[in-house]
């Protein structure tokens, strides 16, 4: 396993719209998907989309092992590698929260998300993923998904009152998860 580095915010990789996958259990698949949840770890990050390291398809991993600090009613989500994702909203209710992304260090900003959702695609053996999620799972889901369509959370920001550095919005609070 290699830790990639991530692609920052300005990088035109960032910007595709990404490849979706037509095989799956390849050699270059699994290994691509092991350097992608090791490079999480070591970012400490909720997700991360395959667009972040470069590579062009539609890929993303993502999962909380513990409660997060900011989200603490939040239940943990299980790791996820979730592939050709769909995602569809099941209200018109949005809820509005801080994000961050690993691509955008340091920042964060308030940006709306669907509070419900339902999303599909596939694992990396190829085997149907179809469920409901809530609350901070809908939003993270809805984060890396974004990715894959070339949009970082920034381009979201309706009020770019609530948009700044992490050191100074939360001062009191060690960094968090990025996505
Ligand atoms: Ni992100």
């Amino acid at each position: 396993m290699t830790v990639r580095e991530i692609l920052k915010m300005g990088d035109p990789r960032l910007l595709r719209q990404a490849q979706a996958i037509a095989q799956f259990k390849t050699p270059e698949l699994l290994q691509g998907i092991e350097d992608m949840k090791e490079t999480m770890l070591a970012a400490h990050g909720a997700g991360l989309a395959a667009p972040q390291i470069g590579w062009d398809v539609q890929l993303v991993i993502f999962g909380t092992g513990q409660v997060i600090p900011r989200y603490p009613d939040a239940a943990p989500i299980p790791m996820t590698v979730l592939i050709n994702p769909t995602i569809t909203p099941l209200s018109a209710e949005e809820q509005n929260d801080w994000e961050g992304c690993l691509s955008v260090p340091g920042l964060r900003a308030v940006v709306p998300r669907w509070q419900s959702i339902r999303y599909t695609g596939f694992d990396e053996n190829g085997n149907v993923i179809d469920r409901t999620a809530e609350g901070f799972h809908a939003k993270v889901v809805q984060h890396e998904c974004d990715h894959l369509m070339g949009i970082l959370y920034p381009q979201r920001i309706r009020d770019f009152a609530n948009f700044g550095f992490n050191s100074v919005l939360f001062p009191e609070l060690a960094p968090e998860k990025s996505a």
